[in-house]
């Protein structure tokens, strides 16, 4: 079991994926999970502040990711929302939705189950310090503030969502901000995680690195 954790837009999903295909292990991107539930609250018309209308939305999801070539689909009651979850009104609501103890209560018994099947990999905020405590690695991936900006700007600009750095910047940090200092289960980091600090590493330097430490 690997355990990548760190803030938004470090990089963790795309090194993740990527080390998953290298060790034939199934990818957890938990990050996806809190963005379908978000999804689906939006979509219901559910406040993202309502923790009660939220426990009852989480607790028959149906929530699938699937592996595909590409990387992991998600599903939401049977429909592929693989793109949708990435959208700005998500990811603006997605740490209030996080922060709410029964929706982590149900993700954590989810993501669980998925890392019993075998060899995992999985990547989010809390995975070395309350998920799987007990993974065999831990690692943490960061990177400075405007370069993660310049990564999800790119990124969104290829899904053809245009927004400033300026405006990508201040929704990461604000986003930072509210995983850390959330009371329940916050991005920290474990002492026993490594540090890759991946500001102008390429993708394939920082997969090595983290090959090389699972050796
Ligand atoms: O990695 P991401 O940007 O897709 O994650 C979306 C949000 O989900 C993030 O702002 C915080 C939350 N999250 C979390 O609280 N715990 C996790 N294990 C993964 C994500």
């Amino acid at each position: 079991m690997i355990a990548i954790d760190g803030p938004a837009g470090a990089g963790k999903s795309t090194v993740a994926r990527l080390v998953a295909a290298r060790l034939g292990y199934l990818y957890v991107d938990t990050g996806a999970m809190y963005r379908a539930v978000t999804l689906k609250a939006l979509r219901e018309g559910v406040d993202p502040g309502d923790a009660e209308a939220l426990a009852r939305l989480v607790r028959d999801i149906d929530l699938v990711l699937e592996p595909g070539a590409e990387g992991v689909r998600v599903r939401l009651d049977g429909e592929d929302v693989t793109a949708e979850i990435r959208r700005p009104e998500v990811s603006r609501a997605v740490s209030a939705v996080a922060a709410v103890p029964a929706v982590r209560d149900r993700m954590l018994e989810l993501q669980r189950a998925l890392a019993r099947q075998g060899g995992v990999v999985m990547d989010g905020r809390d995975i070395g310090s309350r998920v799987l405590p007990w993974a065999d690695r831990k690692i943490f991936i960061t990177a400075s503030l405007a370069e993660r900006a310049r990564r999800r700007q790119r990124e969104l600009a290829e899904a053809g969502v245009h927004a400033s750095l300026q405006e990508v910047e201040a929704e990461i940090a604000r986003r930072d901000h509210l995983d850390s200092t959330r009371p329940h289960s916050p991005l920290v980091q474990v002492p026993d995680a490594i540090v890759i600090d991946t500001t102008g590493l390429t993708v394939d330097e920082v997969v090595t690195r983290v090959l090389d430490h699972c050796r």
